[in-house]
């Protein structure tokens, strides 16, 4: 049975940093294209009016949608409603639930701190709001393997599996959708896609800013939590995960879970954390703190596909530049018949500019036989123009009760299992100055280094192969 389209939107956290950046212009975008059109409740403790949060709306839209249509935004606009109460006041809640008393299959959106996620869901529970809604939670979800399953108890006491809908808005990217029709859709790669084919993978997070201001909320995070354990593995388990049966749900959240079962556990010493300089007189950070804004690694894949396969991933804070790249190295041909060329890559642009580029090598004009890297590449603005953020694909499938783009818990638990040990007893950080792509002991864990990425690996394509 096809579940219903909700009829109503419910945003905690209506007031924050989340609302206003990704989900408010994500709610004008589905309006503009007329799938919204449904009454909006923002539920925040802020004591805004409605006149402070219409404003506040009208400018984080205008901000992202500099040739905004005014009458998209005048009908969003129209459709929202801020509901002011502390999250811990029974009131609040009974509040919202006069506010929803005709609507009948809410959407409730819990942008706010991971702490309240349990809470929240009782006082909602409390007031009757939990028999029909769509729960969606924020990541992280749990900070641990243990305390993602007790979040988990919490919630099922009053939530089936069905009515959760875990977030992680890599799942609604475009181009890290785009790694399972790559691979699934082209024949060309899938028989090379294995142990005797790939050297080495590599994937890299980069961003070329600090922490922005989240000071209190990152340390007591830190990068494995803040987006290894979640927008990273979900990435590489797209890309090494088998075919689903079919694209339904889930089949696809099975692979995953299989996929990430085979993930070895990870040795101490095939982990590097790192620290920028500076980070600990940001505000809100703990004076002798030992949080990661960097974190390498090195794992494998314990099965028939991946089996001794090394796979690199690495994220850091203040690095030279933003980067989310994927490197597929293949191994090199038997023979060198042409003198040393470089190895085959595909690599896969995930963030800006996201694309994908092959490098081969192509005879080098000229008497001799030897090779120059050419690149076969796409940047998917120029083929496809504009493509759908992933707050407005993640909110629309909220909206209409699909879990695809959304995490299971078993996949969740996996997830936290490969990582336990190691948030259990971390290493001390090591140092590394901003603007560096982290600490030099991260290069000692890549035997032959790390492939470029961003511009300087754009800067390679270019130049002659050696
Ligand atoms: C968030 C993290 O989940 O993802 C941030 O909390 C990080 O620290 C962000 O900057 C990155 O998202 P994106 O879509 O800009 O790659």
């Amino acid at each position: 049975m096809t579940p219903s389209r909700a009829d109503v939107l419910v945003l905690f956290g209506a007031t924050g940093d989340l609302a206003k950046k990704k989900l408010f212009p994500a709610l004008y975008d589905l309006e503009e294209l007329g799938e919204l059109d449904l009454q909006v409740f923002g539920v925040a403790s802020s004591k805004w009016t409605q006149e402070v949060f219409k404003e506040n709306v009208e400018s984080a839209v205008r901000a992202r949608k500099p040739d905004v249509n005014e009458k998209v935004l005048g009908k969003l606009l129209g459709e929202m409603q801020l509901i002011v109460g502390d999250y811990a006041d029974p009131e609040t809640f009974v509040a919202l639930a006069r506010a929803l008393k005709d609507f009948k299959l809410p959407v409730i959106y819990l942008a706010i701190a991971p702490e309240y996620f349990a809470q929240i869901t009782e006082s909602l529970a409390a007031v009757g709001l939990t028999r029909h809604a769509r729960v969606v939670v924020e990541k992280p979800f749990g900070r641990d393997l243990e305390s993602a399953k007790d979040l988990d108890a919490s919630l099922k006491k009053l939530l089936p599996e069905e009515q959760i809908f875990r977030i992680d808005h890599y799942l609604g990217k475009e181009a890290v959708e785009d790694l399972l029709v790559f691979r699934f859709a082209n024949t060309l790669f899938e028989p090379v896609w294995n142990r005797n084919y790939v050297s080495n993978i590599q994937i890299t997070m980069a961003e070329n800013f600090g922490i922005d201001g989240r000071g209190k909320f990152y340390d007591a995070v830190g990068a494995t939590r803040d987006v290894l354990q979640n927008h990273i593995l979900q990435v590489l388990t797209m890309l090494t995960m088998e075919p689903p049966i079919d694209m339904g749900s889930e089949s696809m959240q099975n692979e995953k879970i299989k996929v990430l079962s085979a993930i070895r556990e990870i040795k101490p010493s095939d982990v590097v954390r790192g620290q920028y300089v500076g980070y600990l007189e940001e505000a809100g950070v703990a004076e002798q703190s030992n949080t990661e804004t960097f974190v390498a690694m090195k794992l494998f894949i314990d099965n028939w596909r991946w089996a001794g396969v090394p796979i690199y991933l690495r994220t850091g804070k203040k690095m030279p530049e933003t980067v989310l790249e994927v490197i597929v190295e293949f191994k090199r041909p038997p023979r060198d018949l042409f003198g040393k060329g470089r190895s085959n890559t595909v690599r896969f642009r995930l963030g800006a500019k996201d694309g994908v580029d092959i490098s081969l090598q192509a005879k080098k004009p000229g008497t001799k036989l030897v090779t120059e890297t050419v690149d076969l590449s796409v940047e998917f603005v120029t083929e496809f123009g504009d493509r759908q953020g992933p707050y407005e694909r993640l909110l629309r499938a909220a909206m209409l009760g699909d879990h695809f783009r959304f995490t299971r818990i078993d996949a969740v638990l996996s997830s936290w299992q490969i990582l336990d040990d190691l948030l259990k007893s971390p290493s001390r950080v090591h140092p590394y100055f901003e603007g560096s792509w982290g600490p030099e002991e991260a290069n000692e864990l890549v035997t032959g280094g790390w492939n470029a990425v961003g511009t300087e690996a754009d800067k390679q394509m270019h130049v002659p192969g050696i």
